[in-house]
């Protein structure tokens, strides 16, 4: 069935190559979705060659996890790690299709790569941004062909969360659009158009339950107590191990956006502040006996 609001998919364009911008977490979990489902060569790139390697590597392992799970053949491992190489410069994009970049969220510098990017390829190659909140309209507003650009939002962990977020900028077409369609289904997951607003639709919503477990924790009700009342829903994982699975930075990040565009709605934190500044990942640990507790720096932050 046609997704709501996805153009013919006549217009869409084939996809023989595939860039990612990025080598961290979320840009290893793209690639390694891209060379697994598209089969195509897939570069990858970053700032170091040392991150480029970590990247690939990270890449390469778990396409050896995939064996071990008996999801892949011998030479089906061979032949995905040789479609993967990593490059320090954009210039290996040339001929790609399709450019996704999952950087840093900073709309600056975005901005920045995808207009590098655009030097080196062809007019009609897709720009793809993994965006959790950043407009794509002002994402693609200095860009020479602005209507190439969609937002690609993809959800942790991406292997297994089967949403993916299809955002219109103001100024991308049909076919750039109906190429994202197909992509996505390629790599089967299920699309959805979303309004190109704030934190799209997921993020809005998961920021609220983060940002209300928060928001009572400051007020003094113990993280014990109001990051697990909303168990009994059945909630995959509570709020704040999610908050560790997201990344506390780039929830805080999501969270500003938010605060920006409804300032009366979603709140700042300080603690949560002072959390991501001093580098934490998680508000839960164990204790010797393995028993869970939130970790007692933590608690003192919040005190
Ligand atoms: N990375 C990769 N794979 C993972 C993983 C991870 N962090 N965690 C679990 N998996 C895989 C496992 O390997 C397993 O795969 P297999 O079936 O091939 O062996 C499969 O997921 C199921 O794992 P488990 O049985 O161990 O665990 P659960 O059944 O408890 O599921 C979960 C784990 C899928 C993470 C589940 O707890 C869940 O869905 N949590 C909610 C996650 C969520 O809401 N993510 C959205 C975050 S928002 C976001 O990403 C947007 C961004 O912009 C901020």
């Amino acid at each position: 069935k046609k997704p709501a609001g996805a153009p013919d998919k006549s217009l869409a364009r084939p996809v023989s190559k595939v860039g990612v911008i990025g080598a961290g977490l979320m840009a290893g979990q793209l690639a390694l979705l891209f060379v697994r489902r598209l089969e195509v060569p897939v570069v990858i790139t970053d700032i170091d060659q040392e991150r480029i390697d970590k990247g690939v590597g990270y890449i390469h392992g778990e396409i050896d996890k995939l064996a071990d799970k008996g999801r892949l053949s011998p030479d089906g491992v061979n032949k995905l790690k040789a479609l993967v190489t990593g490059e320090l410069d954009k210039k290996a994009f040339a001929d790609a299709d399709f450019v996704i970049e999952a950087v840093f969220e900073k709309m600056s510098l975005k901005q920045q790569i995808f207009a590098e990017v655009e030097e080196h390829v062809s007019p009609e190659a897709i720009l793809a941004t993994n965006t959790s909140s950043l407009s794509i309209t002002e994402m693609a507003s200095e860009l020479k062909n602005p209507e190439r650009v969609v937002g690609f939002h993809f959800f942790n962990p991406v292997a297994v969360l089967p949403l993916l977020e299809i955002v219109r900028g103001a100024k991308t077409d049909d076919a750039a659009l109906a190429t994202a369609f197909q992509v996505g289904k390629q790599l089967k997951k299920s699309c959805v158009l979303v309004k190109d607003a704030p934190a799209f639709v997921v993020n809005r919503l998961l920021t609220r339950f983060m940002g209300e477990v928060i928001a009572s924790v400051d007020e003094g009700t113990p993280f014990e107590v109001a990051d697990n009342a909303l168990q009994p829903l059945g909630l995959p994982m509570s709020p704040m191990v999610l908050l560790q699975l997201v990344g506390p930075a780039v929830a805080q990040h999501v969270n500003g956006t938010m605060h920006e565009a409804y300032p009366d709605r979603f709140g700042l934190s300080e603690n949560l502040q002072k959390f991501v500044d001093a580098g934490k990942t998680a508000v839960w640990t164990f204790d010797e006996s393995g028993n869970q507790i939130v970790d007692p720096e933590v608690a003192e932050m919040w005190k």
